[in-house]
């Protein structure tokens, strides 16, 4: 019998809490490997654990979080509906931004976990991702809130939710850009169900 999605994932965020890849491994109380359902119509992806992230074990539960799985909510999700994870799943000291080296050492792991769960559609949250999965040259402010297909998948870049904390005439787009990329979600869920014989 093939395993299942949950195994799947809960396989690859093992493998993650015991990785010595890279030197992230050293600073970290806990690994983040992220979390959600396997049949997540979405997944959201960060850059990398903060501090309440690493004393959790949990991505984005902390401030930037709290503004992230607020704004989901708000756009009538569960967060249990939505896959959350990062870049890098090991915190950079002092939430300096992850390595190129680091990036390459870790990305494998968000790869399979994005193969595994096969989102309708990502949002890429702050640069990282973005730079990582979309394209290594788009500046955010130049494509967030537009969808973007690429290699088969479908991207929608919203700003990283830190940054509008540090500056909150941000948030409108924010929660737009959101709100937009969950519909879309939606729709295209919705689309294909429609196209079942
Ligand atoms: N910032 C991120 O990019 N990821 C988290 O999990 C928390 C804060
Ligand atoms: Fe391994 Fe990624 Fe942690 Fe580096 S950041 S130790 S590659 S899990």
């Amino acid at each position: 019998m093939p395993e299942s999605a949950a195994a799947l994932l809960e396989q690859i965020a093992a493998q993650v809490r015991a990785c010595t890849a890279c030197g992230l491994c050293e600073g970290r109380s806990n690994a983040v490997p992220g979390e959600g359902s396997a049949s997540s119509l979405v997944a959201f992806v960060g850059e990398g654990p903060g501090g309440d992230e690493d004393q959790q074990g949990r991505p984005f539960v902390g401030r930037s979080g709290q503004l992230l799985r607020r704004t989901i909510r708000e756009s009538g999700w569960q967060e249990e509906d939505v896959f959350i994870c990062n870049v890098v799943k090991c915190r950079p000291p002092n939430n300096r931004d992850p390595l190129p080296e680091e990036i390459s050492a870790c990305s494998h792991y968000l790869h399979a976990q994005l193969a595994i769960v096969r989102p309708k559609l990502i949002v890429t949250l702050g640069r990282f991702s973005l730079n990582l999965l979309v394209g290594s040259q788009l500046k955010i402010t130049e494509v967030m809130g537009r969808p973007i297909n690429k290699g088969g998948l479908t991207f929608v870049p919203t700003l990283h939710p830190a940054a509008v904390l540090r500056n909150q005439n941000l948030l409108p787009d924010f929660q737009k850009h959101i709100r937009g990329a969950l519909n879309l979600a939606l729709k295209m869920h919705s689309a294909e169900q429609g196209a079942q014989p």
